[in-house]
């Protein structure tokens, strides 16, 4: 089949890569893709948020399945208007994405079908927020509503910050993702874990689980970023971790989602913190995370492709893939000025090859006319390895980060962290 995958990210580079490893994949797109996807199929210059762009160039060339990966792009009704053309797609529609889009609709979802989470009160105002917090005790998780790209949470040490941060917000009129609401919520003990479920509009299917690295610095300091780095499986957590959200968190959401006629086509991620009580839902996200979707790929066998295709055909079959006991874990390289902003670097050494156990995916970036690579986004590159379990993962991944490195001809300016699956 002809696959489609939308987006440009590492994320994207990965997904691309193992759909082009199945056997039932003929050739492999990407819109707008980046230096990656473009080592093993066209990139088409056209944006993950123009649908009517992409449904064009699908019909065009005869696409069989879309991809979609960005939250964005699915915020944007893209999955929606693809299938309204006909053509097989991956992704969930605009309305679902909500789970995502709108940390809101969100919680009011998880409090209507009885999913665990925190308790939280929506507030639309400055004087409704303050009003709020003059009964709060303790600590606080002030959420912005919208998408915001990791910059619209803080957790609030005390009421006084929390205050702090509304009044900043509201006075500033720049809430992160540009939103009037906001979430004020109760902070979660416990730790954090992500389990990525497939959805084919009727079932709902546990496939595996991560755990990501969200701050910039070693040991959980410096401040939020896209990632920095996963691994998966998780380790630490129970062993019957996965029927658990499956009882908890999975078939309520599921028969909440058909109780309100949504048809969820996709990956639900499932943000959880493993409380003394179980698991309670963080957040949904309504994709494949960045950089999970890196280390979760590697551990696929079979055909991945034939997978999504099934979901899209609304007819999950879970016998076309398995995931390997193997562990994977990713390391991401950033440039020193990630996350504050996103400096373009010029010149990369195109060949990130590491053998078949290590892989590199690139982030937002080009190929350029004389065979290099320019990087435009902070994130430039997540590398990955397998190992027989997590530690042994830890150490291929730091051995080929090391290797790359020094062959990337940006030594200086790249960093990494260096505890990313150190326990
Ligand atoms: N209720 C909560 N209790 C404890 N920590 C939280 C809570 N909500 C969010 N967090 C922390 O903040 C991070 C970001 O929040 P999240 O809801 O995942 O937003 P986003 O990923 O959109 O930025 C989480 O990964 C978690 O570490
Ligand atoms: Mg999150």
């Amino acid at each position: 089949m002809r696959v489609l995958i939308v987006g440009s990210g590492a994320r994207e580079d990965a997904l691309s890569w193992r759909v082009a490893a199945s056997p039932s994949c003929e050739a492999v797109y990407a819109a707008p893709g980046n230096a990656g996807t473009a080592s093993r199929g066209e990139n088409w210059a056209i944006s993950a948020t123009d649908g009517k762009a992409l449904v064009q160039a699908c019909l065009r060339e005869k696409i069989d399945l879309a991809v979609v990966g960005p939250e964005a792009a699915i915020a944007a009704g893209v999955c929606d208007r693809l299938r309204e053309a006909g053509i097989a797609t991956f992704g969930p529609s605009r309305s679902s994405g909500r789970l995502e889009s709108s940390k809101i609709f969100s919680k009011r979802f998880m409090q209507r079908h009885g999913v665990p989470t925190a308790r939280a009160v929506a507030v639309h105002s400055l004087d409704g927020a303050l009003k709020v917090l003059e009964e709060w005790n303790g600590e606080c998780v002030v959420k912005a509503d919208g998408l915001a790209a990791g910059k619209g949470v803080v957790v609030a040490p005390d009421v006084e910050a929390a205050r702090g941060v509304v009044k900043e917000w509201y006075a500033s009129g720049h809430i992160p993702g540009g939103g009037r609401d906001v979430l004020l919520e109760e902070l979660l003990v416990g730790r954090e874990v992500s389990i990525f479920a497939i959805c084919d509009g009727r079932a709902m299917y546990p496939l595996a689980g991560a755990c990501d690295y969200k701050r910039a610095g070693d040991g959980d300091t410096g401040p939020n970023t896209g990632g920095m780095g996963a691994y998966s499986p998780p380790v630490g957590f129970p062993k019957d971790m996965v029927d658990r959200v499956r009882e908890r968190v999975l078939a309520p959401v599921l028969r909440g989602l058909l109780a309100e006629g949504e048809s969820y086509v996709g990956i639900l991620y499932c943000g959880l913190m493993w409380t003394g009580d179980g698991p309670y839902v963080v957040e949904f996200n309504v994709r494949f995370g960045d950089p999970e979707a890196q280390v979760l790929m590697p551990r696929v066998n079979g055909d991945f492709a034939q997978l999504l295709k099934s979901a899209a055909d609304g007819a999950l079959d879970l016998g076309t893939v398995s995931f390997a006991t193997r562990a994977c874990a990713g390391v991401v390289l950033a440039t020193s000025a990630y996350p504050r902003s996103n400096t373009p670097l010029a010149g990369l050494c195109a060949d990130v090859g590491l053998g078949a156990d290590a892989h590199a995916f690139w982030g937002e970036s080009a190929l350029a006319a004389d065979g290099t690579v320019r990087s435009t986004g902070g994130r430039v590159l997540t590398v990955t390895a397998l190992g027989d379990d997590v530690a042994r993962a830890r150490a291929n991944a730091y051995d080929a980060v090391r290797a790359l490195a020094k062959r990337l001809g940006a030594a200086g300016a790249l960093t990494y962290r260096t505890d990313i699956a150190k326990f």
